[in-house]
Parts: structure tokens; sequence; C-alpha cells
């Protein structure tokens, strides 16, 4: 009989869903792409919906339900800390009413389901055990060093270990309240970025800036023996704040991480989100990520020294800090470094199931080498979609062009691309994790310096600042960048060559970097079939890829997409085989 585990991520931000039959993952998606409402953190209904629909089973059907948090971890750790630190009672009230409504996780998937049993197995894995099984156990590594680096979860920031075929252990964490997420997260409020996620947005400030403010950020992370850190809490309120994890209407909600104190170490008071945008705070963003990036490679390069690997498996939300993954083979003796399509928090489901395989004995039989695990819709669905909105797509001034075969659909979409138009390209199934990887994009032209200006005045309206990403032919990685690798989520920055970086000014950010995801064949046919024939255009093996959304989580739904093109000015939609411009 098959095994079917369920895998959560659930009351965490990006809470999500995932489904393994005998240890091969069938599908995959984050709740807010149903529900609307980015990074949504309650109880993943909806994921769990299209998780079952997808595979084709009843929830009775399902042998095994794992969710990605355990409040029995570390509890020694947890009594010892409230004894030593004596927080506010009402932190205390919230950890609690956090650990009711998780624990709870059964009954309340037996109440989204009414009419519905569920009687299986209910496996509780903690936070951090399910991030490195999330990166070892679908990375193609035999042996490596798995590292999850986080906020929090479970009472602990960051934890290592060895993966050995079928084994992985759980050798090291530093403990609530140290935190390098925290830390990043701190600084991003600080810096007038306040909400959930926007830690990449500083991330892509940073090269505007100079790291002058490094000693400062020395006195707040003080790195320690054996690839451990701490953070100085007298520049924080974390560690007391009743508030922390809040929820509001499913979308999470942090308090002031920062105290008082880091205003004045930082010489000026904390940036209203108004303000414009100064030397000063370039250069906090680049002193903030170059601390990261010290405290990151001492972790690194002490693990590897005590195991002698070649290989990394990254997850945790700081695994998302793409700019530092794309230097490990430079800092540290790691060759090879794998990271997940849902390295943060919502990755945690696929790491529960995992783990909960793991448990009952399953082998590992799965490598995770693409992100289409996601909702793909018929043909039939779409056109239907189309015809019902004939009326609103004449009024926005837009017509269906046509219907033809993919060949010629990618013809036609890589020919207005290099016409400077901007494309929306909906195929196939919806992407796993945070990057559209070409199956709900946005594509541009990288030759085209205008191209950012054109997208943030037509569609993005997002920070000017913020660099577009390419997507690279897989082969021709080598070619344009400084490293030659494969990256398919997008996980990596590296320098585009020098003598490169004049021909693509649109995905080349200021210090001459870029976010790319390698296309293989292999994986996503008709975005490779794309990319080359704009290839053969142009010369350029590469197309600006950036979500298919405009400030909302990326579109999902055929629906989705056809509105998000009707209310802006993008010109031309790819939806399936269907093409609809704007007149
Ligand atoms: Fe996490």
């Amino acid at each position: 009989m098959l095994l079917i585990i369920l895998g959560l991520n659930a009351f965490h931000g990006d809470s999500s869903a995932a489904i393994l039959r005998d240890g091969v993952l069938i599908a995959a998606a984050e709740d807010e792409r149903f529900r609307r409402i980015k990074h949504w953190a309650g109880f993943p209904s909806l994921a769990i919906q299209y998780c079952l629909q997808e595979a084709g089973l009843r929830l009775s059907e399902v042998d095994h339900l794992a969710v990605n948090q355990d409040s029995r971890a570390n509890f020694l750790r947890k009594l010892s800390y409230i004894a030593r630190r004596r927080p506010d009672p009402r932190f205390i009230i919230v950890k609690l009413r956090n650990r009711r409504m998780r624990a709870g996780i059964p009954e309340l998937l037996v109440q989204h389901f009414p009419g519905e049993e569920f009687s299986g197995q209910f496996h509780k894995i903690e936070h951090h055990l399910a991030h490195l099984y999330s990166a070892f156990n679908v990375s193609p590594f035999e042996e490596a060093n798995v590292v999850s680096i986080d906020g929090f979860g479970d009472f602990s920031s960051t934890a290592w270990g060895i993966g050995r075929g079928d084994s992985l252990s759980l050798d090291g964490r530093v403990y609530f309240p140290h935190s390098l997420g925290a830390f990043y997260e701190a600084i991003t409020q600080y810096l007038g970025f306040p909400n959930y996620g926007d830690e990449y947005k500083v991330m892509g400030l940073a090269p505007y800036g100079e790291p002058v403010y490094l000693d400062a950020m020395h006195e707040i992370v003080r790195l320690l023996p054996k690839g451990r850190f701490e953070l100085n809490l007298a520049y924080f309120n974390h560690h007391e704040d009743p508030q922390v994890y809040r929820f509001d209407g499913g979308k999470p909600v942090s308090p002031q991480m920062f105290s008082p104190k880091l205003e004045y170490l930082l010489g000026g008071p904390r940036r209203d989100p108004s303000e414009q945008l100064e030397k000063r705070h370039h250069n906090v963003a680049r002193s903030m990520q170059a601390m990261y990036e010290e405290a990151f490679f001492h972790l690194l390069t002490a693990v590897q020294k005590d195991s002698g690997l070649a290989n990394l498996a990254l997850a945790g939300g700081c695994a998302m800090n793409s700019v530092a993954n794309g230097k490990v083979r430079r800092r540290t003796k790691f060759q090879r470094v794998y990271v997940q399509a849902a390295a943060g928090d919502a990755g945690g489901a696929i790491g529960s199931a995992l783990a909960a395989h793991h448990k009952l004995g399953g082998k590992r039989s799965f490598l995770m080498d693409h992100a289409y695990w996601g909702p793909q819709f018929s043909e039939d669905e779409i056109t239907s979609v189309i015809s019902e909105h004939r009326t609103s797509i004449r009024e926005a001034g837009c017509l269906l062009k046509a219907q033809v075969n993919k060949s010629e659909l990618c013809q036609r979409a890589a020919a207005w691309i290099a016409h400077g138009k901007v494309v929306g390209w909906f195929q196939g199934r919806m992407e796993w994790g945070p990057r559209a990887l070409g199956n709900r994009s946005i594509l541009g032209d990288p030759r085209r310096a205008d191209m950012k200006a054109i997208l943030n005045e037509k569609i993005k309206r997002r920070e000017s600042f913020r660099p577009f990403a390419p997507s690279i032919l897989e082969e021709a990685v080598g070619d344009w960048f400084e490293e030659e690798d494969a990256v398919p989520f997008m996980t990596h920055v590296f320098q585009i060559r020098e003598d490169k970086r004049p021909r693509i000014p649109a995905v080349t950010h200021v210090d001459g970097s870029g976010r790319l995801q390698s296309v293989s064949k292999k994986t996503n046919e008709p975005f490779y079939a794309l990319i080359e024939a704009f290839r053969e255009l142009t010369g350029v093996p590469m197309v600006l890829n950036t979500s298919f959304n405009e400030n909302e989580p990326i579109v999902c739904k055929p629906a989705e997409a056809l509105d998000c093109f009707l209310r802006t000015k993008m010109d031309v939609l790819v939806l399936g085989n269907s093409i609809l411009v704007r007149r």
C-alpha cells in the first residue's frame, strides 16, 4: 500500500502544505496564493485542499500528518530561560496560546473538511529539524553539511548537522534569543521597511552603500568560538515583547524588534517609511549585510572544518539571502551548495513530511530539481476564462490575438520581448517558493537600460533601487557570470562578467551582480524554448524575469493573471496557448 504523508507549515509566516506519496513529492503550495494575502500565516486549509485534489485523495486516505513545530523541543532550555530572565507574563501567555493552536491541528483539519475523517497519525517535528530535512532530503547530495539559519522556531534560530544517505543528524543549535534572522529583521525595520519579509529589499539596497557601520554591527553581533554567535540584547526588544508572532487576519505582523539604544548606536532615529533613503541608510544596509556574511561564513567555516565535506545544503529564512549564498564557494571550502525552492518557513511543509517519512523507515527517493509543484489549468479552462471576460478585455482596449502551438508561442513572445514589450507569461504548474521561475512570470528585454523604469511605470511600482533578475539558459551561465553553477531557484547572486554588463543593463545590479535563474530544457521546455528563441534573435541567452503580480501574491489562476494584465499596462499576455495584446 502507498504511504501518504501530508506536511504542513501552519501558524507561521508563509503557511503551506505538501503531500508525499511513498516519499515522493506530488504537490506543494503556499496558502497565500489561494488566500490572496501575502505571507499568509494561519491554518493552510486552501493549500491542503489543493494538495489533496492534485493527489486525487480524500482526507481519510492520508496516513500521516506532520507539522514543522514541536513545543516539547528544547523544553528545558525554555524553562531555564524563563527562570533566569523572568520575561513579561504576557510573553508566556502568547507562547502558550500559539502552542495550543498548533496542538489542535488534527481537529482543525477535520473542521475544515466537513463530512471527512482523519484517522492517521500526527507527527510534530522540531522546526529546525524540518528545515534540515527540507534541504538535504531533496538535494542531489549523498553526503553534506546541512545548515538552517532563521528567525526563530521552537526556541532556536540556527541548527546544523550532517546528512549521509538516509540519515540526518542535528549536531548543534543557537538558541533564542540569539538569531541572525532577528538581527536582519531589526535593522530592516530601523531602515523603514516594517513589513514581514521586507529583508530582501534591504539586501537589494546594500550595494549602494559602504560598510562604514561595521564596527557598530560588531557591537550588536558577537562571534563566538566554534562558529557560534550571540546578539547584544541591549539593542533588541524581541526577547521581551509579548507581541512577537502576532497574526492580523492571517497577515504576519512583527512588533518593533529593536530598542532605542540601536538608534543611538547608529547615530540617528529610525527612518520613517515615507522618508527619502539617504546615503546613511545605504551604508547601514551595506554594513548589516557585511555583518550577516561575516557570521554566516564564520558558522559555515566551522562546520566544514569539522566534517571535511564539500557539499552544503542550506535552509531557513536566512537561506533566502542570495547575495551571501552566491559567495559560499569563494569564502569557504564548500564546492557545491543546494538551496531548495522554498528555503524559508513554507519549506517546513515538505521538511516535516520528509522527517515523518524517515521516522517511518522510508528511504530518500526524491530529488527536487524544479519548483513546479503548484496548480495547473487546462486549455479549456483558460479559454473559458477568456470568453467570460470578453467584455472587460474589450473595455480595457485589449484583444485576443491568437491561439497557437507552443513553438509558435515561444517565437512570438521572444520577438515581442526583443521589441521592448512587457510580456506576461503564464504556463503549466505554479511555482513552489517565493520566486517566479518561468511559469507565472513577467518578462522583459535585459538589454534595455530603461526596462526597469518601464516595468515600474507599467506594473510594479516598486522601489527604484531594487534590481530585476535574469533567467539564463543553463549552458550559458559560465559565459555571462563569473561563477559556473546551476541555480534553478534564483537562490544565488553571482557577479556578471565585466565585459558582459553593458549588454544587459536591465538585470545588472549597481555592483555588477545578478540574481540568476539557470533554465534547463529538462525541467521547463517552453521557457527554455522562449529564451532560446530570444538568443537566436539577439545573441543574448537570457530574459528579464519578474514575478507575475502587482503588489499581491504571485498569480495562481488564469483569471488572476488576466485581471492583472487588464488593470496594469502590460503589453502582451500569453495565457497557456492564447495570446492577448494591448492595442
Ligand atoms: Fe523557520
